[in-house]
């Protein structure tokens, strides 16, 4: 078995406050894996240390066996893509689809430009009629599939999704989520996946992790968490607290 993500030991401290303490993390290879827990429980900040844009203090991370260093170089980046919650900020409005999409292809000087973005606008049920509108023209679920060509456009291995549907209306939300269940397994991705939205996790991912105050509380299987067969106490605290919890 190979993992895609290894991390050990991390800690990422902003200024004087300790966001992660000490995490381990294993994320198997074309693996769907979720992070739970409340608000400011350090999810994004685990996000955002592999990617490189956060302060990791202490611990190491390895991505497809490779260690990681201080930066992250444009190898990496062809291998990881983020996707992050809010389609509105997340891409300039006043630019193109196809400007959207150009940029990376330009950063990592990727001649094959042409095909690569048909087929993510195809693959992500836009097509080529959405290339020249502007992103301020589409609604939030348009926006947020051109987010996910533009992470898919690089062919990247592993999506770093961080609350990738929480801004999108209910019946829009499960539509998306569809989409990014057939790229992963179009094209046998592994998924590091963010949501406080445990029926959404449980759909999504085969196992995750329980975080709180920067600290993993426990990891389960997904059954585990749906047959609420958990140990932690905070755990159960979340599991009552979204309450009318039923799998998707
Ligand atoms: N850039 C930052 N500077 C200072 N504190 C931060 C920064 N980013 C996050 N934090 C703090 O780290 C903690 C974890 O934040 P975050 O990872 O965003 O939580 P989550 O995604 O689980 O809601 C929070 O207490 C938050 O206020
Ligand atoms: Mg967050």
């Amino acid at each position: 078995m190979t993992a895609a993500i290894t991390i050990e030991g991390l800690e990422v401290i902003f200024d004087r406050f300790r966001a992660l303490k000490g995490v381990k993390l294993e994320v198997r290879e074309g693996e769907s894996y979720g992070l739970v827990g409340e608000s400011g429980s350090g999810k994004s900040t685990l996000l955002k240390a592999i990617t490189g844009l956060a302060p990791v203090a202490a611990g190491t991370i390895a991505v497809n066996g490779k260690t990681l260093g201080k930066t992250r170089d444009k190898a990496f980046y062809r291998d990881v893509q983020m996707v992050f919650q809010d389609p509105y900020g997340s891409l300039h409005p006043r630019q193109t689809v196809d400007r959207l999409l150009q940029e990376p292809l330009a950063i990592h000087a990727i001649q094959d430009g042409e095909k690569r973005i048909e087929r993510a606008l195809d693959e992500v049920g836009l097509g080529k009629g959405f290339r020249f509108r502007y992103a301020h023209q589409l609604s939030g679920g348009q926006r947020q599939r051109v987010a996910i060509a533009r992470a898919l456009i690089l062919e990247p291995s592993i999506l770093l999704l961080d609350e990738p549907t929480s801004a999108l209306d209910a019946s829009v939300q499960a539509e998306v989520l569809n989409l990014l269940e057939e790229v992963r397994r179009r094209r046998k991705l592994t998924f590091l996946m963010v949501s406080h939205d445990l029926a959404i996790i449980t759909h999504m991912c085969e196992r995750l992790m329980v975080m709180q105050n920067g600290e993993a509380v426990e990891t389960l299987t997904a059954s585990q968490l749906i047959g609420h067969r958990v140990s932690e106490d905070y755990t159960r605290n979340l599991l009552r607290a979204s309450e009318g919890f039923v799998r998707v």
